[in-house]
């Protein structure tokens, strides 16, 4: 990832995210990463109260399966990491990220307009766990985990940005294979690793154009072809067959990929990787 202003990691406490250097045309776009490593679970855990929204804490706490709970925790810890640095807000619990109808992410804050909706035309469904179901808003967010960690990503909404984090996992190979076509990628050259690697990342390029598409992986997955993919030292840059206004930057950080998708005239700052890479080694 290279191009543009430089990223600068801000600092906020023990948790700095990092802003992405993003611009389009000559002019800086806001856009701030954070990430967490596994090891940082049991620490959010202990400071829930004060990450999470009290419906998001109602949500946790109604779900069932440890694993969930983690990943579910975690993820809104980055997404209010990004998101209080794109606002300002110091106070996470003020923060609400709320799942629409095809699971999106949306954010709810008292300075993101449109919330709680039109005078008189509140649509506020609730979810079995009294979760709101309803946001628009000029602030966006976009979140992923894997193999314990998460990622997230604050932007503007008139600016769409998707990420994907997948851990590096050799017995997926053969699964994350049936998605990835000899045209994107013919493993039969490369080593085990090395197919590895480059498959994960043509998948993580794939989830986040399903992420910024709203769509996710209810779409066929040919649908989300890559047209054009170069690999270099652990990084690839690409294009999409069928949505040529997006492109992706991926990199292999740490044991995972990791691919953000992007506006094709839009550029990152570099070290990215670099930066992501030390998160994920980082301990709380
Ligand atoms: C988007 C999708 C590909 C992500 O896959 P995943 O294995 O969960 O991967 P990640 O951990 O990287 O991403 C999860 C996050 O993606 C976001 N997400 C989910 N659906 C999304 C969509 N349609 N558009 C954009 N983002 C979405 C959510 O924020 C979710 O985290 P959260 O549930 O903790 O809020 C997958 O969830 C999907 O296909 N969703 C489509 C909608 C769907 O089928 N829902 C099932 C209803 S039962």
């Amino acid at each position: 990832m290279n191009l543009a202003a430089a990223p600068a990691p801000v600092e906020t406490g023990a948790f700095s995210p990092l802003a992405l250097g993003l611009t389009r045309g000559g002019e800086a776009v806001p856009a701030f990463l954070a990430c967490a490593a596994p090891s940082w679970a049991r620490a959010v855990e202990a400071r829930r109260g004060d990450v999470l929204h009290e419906n998001e804490l109602r949500t946790y706490e109604g779900l069932r399966f440890e694993r969930r709970r983690d990943e579910f925790l975690l993820g809104r810890f980055v997404a209010k990491v990004a998101l209080g640095e794109y606002l300002g807000e110091r106070d996470w619990a003020t923060l609400e990220v709320v799942n629409g109808i095809f699971q999106q992410p949306l954010v709810r804050h008292e300075r993101v307009p449109g919330e709680p909706g039109p005078p008189g035309f509140p649509w506020t469904p609730s979810t079995r766990s009294g979760n709101p179901r309803v946001g628009s808003s000029l602030a966006a967010v976009c979140l992923t985990h894997s193999g314990g960690a998460a990622a997230a990503v604050a932007f503007p909404a008139a600016h769409p940005l998707a990420i994907d984090l997948e851990r590096l996992e050799p017995d997926r190979l053969g699964t994350l294979q049936t998605q990835v076509s000899l045209a994107e990628v013919d493993t039969a050259t490369l080593s085990p690793d090395e197919a590895l690697r480059r498959v994960t990342q043509l998948w993580t390029a794939k989830e986040a154009l399903s992420k910024v598409l709203r769509c996710g992986l209810t779409t066929p997955f040919e649908v989300l072809a890559v047209e054009s993919v170069v690999f270099r030292n652990g990084s690839a840059e690409g294009r999409f067959r069928n949505f040529g206004q997006y492109r992706f930057e991926s990199s292999i950080v740490g044991g995972f990929a990791f691919a953000i998708v992007l506006p094709r005239k839009s550029s990152l700052g570099a070290g990215v990787a670099a930066w992501l890479a030390e998160r994920l080694e980082a301990e709380p």
